[in-house]
């Protein structure tokens, strides 16, 4: 599949970030999956259902409309919620919405719908394995735990909010666990993405080796 960059990994490890920054090198669209199930997720809120209630969560994702402008902006029905999607309510019911197998079967097809009709760089944590494994270009994406809190913690503070580094790092390590550990679709590395560790890496480093890997495979 030409013209497609597929990147997984877990929360924090830099993916979005990365994605924005590829796609604008390339000229890509960038689809940030992450942001469709909490889209779904905020479209719940908004509608008091109860994230017990797996049936409502699939008939609402199949209702909403959730699409992407060329910034990577996300719209639900046509109103722009790409800061309020990343909300604290949000964050604790997304890793929900995300286990439901109706739910993913519904973003996923979208997904692979509009890799087929756009030049893209798409980020989330199957994608390699599941949405797009025939990807011309895969990756893995990762950072210790310990240094992706820190940068969550980080991004907080910038926006001048209290932030608790422990409470955040805990936050984080309960969605690792979940996403590794739910039936569908589990995050798990594909066997042909690169591996890319960021720990130690400034953005500008990651994306000069992805950028490298990449010219490398097109030759
Ligand atoms: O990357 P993020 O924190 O915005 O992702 C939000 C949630 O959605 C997280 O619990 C993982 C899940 N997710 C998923 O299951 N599959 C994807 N392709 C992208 C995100």
């Amino acid at each position: 599949m030409e013209n497609v960059v597929a990147i997984d990994g877990p929360g924090g490890a830099g993916k979005s970030t990365i994605a924005r920054l590829l796609a604008q090198k390339l000229n890509y669209l960038h689809l940030d999956t992450g942001a469709m199930y909490r889209a779904v997720t905020l479209a719940a809120l908004r509608e008091n259902i109860d994230f017990n209630q797996q049936e409502k969560l699939i008939e609402l994702a199949r209702k909403i409309d959730i699409s992407f402008d060329q910034k990577g902006e996300i719209f639900l029905d046509g109103e722009n919620v790409s800061e309020e999607i990343r909300k604290a309510e949000v964050n604790k019911h997304v890793s929900q919405t995300a286990a439901v197998k109706g739910v993913r079967d519904v973003l996923v097809k979208k997904q692979q719908q509009l890799a087929r009709n756009n030049k893209v760089v798409m980020d989330g944590r199957d994608i390699t394995t599941v949405v797009l494994p025939e990807a011309d270009h895969k990756f893995f994406l990762t950072a210790s735990l310990e240094e992706r809190a820190r940068r969550r913690y980080q991004e907080v503070r910038s926006k001048n909010k209290d932030a608790d580094f422990e409470k955040i790092k805990e936050s984080i390590a309960r969605r690792d666990k979940m996403d590794s550990e739910r039936e569908h679709s589990p995050l798990k590395k594909a066997e042909d993405a690169v591996l890319v560790d960021t720990t130690n890496l400034s953005i500008d480093e990651v994306l000069a080796k992805m950028i490298e890997i990449i010219e490398g495979e097109v030759q």
